[in-house]
C-alpha cells in the first residue's frame, strides 16, 4: 500500500488550520514577535494556512492565488532576526504538539522547516523593504 502523504499524516486541512490558529495566538502574545507583524493578523494567517497545506503536499491553493511563493522575498518588508526565527520555530512546534501532530511527523517537518525559517532572516541586510501585498509572483 502507498505511504500516506505527509499532509495526511499531519492530520490534513483541519490540523493545518488548527495549528496555524494556535501559532498565531502564540505570536500575538510574544513581545518580540508581535511588532514584526502587521496590525491585522488575519490576512497573513489565511495565507500561512494555504501555504503550509501546499508545502506539506496538500492542494496548491497558495500558488493558485499568489503564484510562486518566493518566501524570502515576500518576507523582506519585515525585519527578521535570528531570535525571531528561533521563536517562530518554537511557537510552531508548540502549536503542532498542542494540536496532536505526532512527534515522528514533526521530526520530518522540522528537518525542512528549521533551515527554511533561518533562511528568512534578513535583519541588517540591504534588501528592498517595500511590501508586495497580494502580488502574484512568477
Ligand atoms: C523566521 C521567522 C518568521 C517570521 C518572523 C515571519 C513573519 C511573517 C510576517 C510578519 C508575515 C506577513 C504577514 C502579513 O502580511 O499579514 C509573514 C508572511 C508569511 N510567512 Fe512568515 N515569518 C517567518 C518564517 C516563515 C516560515 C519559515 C514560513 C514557511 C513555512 C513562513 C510562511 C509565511 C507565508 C506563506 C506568508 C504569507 C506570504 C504572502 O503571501 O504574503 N514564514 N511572515
Amino acid at each position: 500500500m502507498d505511504q500516506p502523504s505527509l499532509f495526511a499524516q499531519f492530520g490534513g486541512r483541519a490540523a493545518v488550520e488548527a495549528v496555524v490558529e494556535d501559532f498565531y495566538v502564540r505570536v500575538e502574545a510574544d513581545a518580540h514577535m508581535r511588532p514584526i507583524y502587521p496590525e491585522d493578523l488575519e490576512p497573513g494567517k489565511a495565507k500561512l494556512k494555504l501555504f503550509l497545506e501546499q508545502w506539506l503536499g496538500g492542494e496548491a491553493r497558495y500558488s493558485d492565488l499568489y503564484g510562486h511563493p518566493r518566501l524570502r522575498r515576500r518576507h523582506f518588508p519585515f525585519v527578521i532576526d535570528d531570535l525571531a526565527a528561533g521563536r517562530w520555530l518554537r511557537h510552531m512546534r508548540e502549536a503542532m504538539t498542542a494540536n496532536g501532530v505526532p512527534s515522528g511527523v514533526q521530526a520530518h517537518v522540522f528537518e525542512r522547516l528549521g533551515p527554511l525559517a533561518h533562511h528568512m532572516v534578513n535583519a541588517g541586510e540591504n534588501v528592498p523593504r517595500e511590501a508586495l501585498g497580494d502580488a502574484r509572483l512568477s
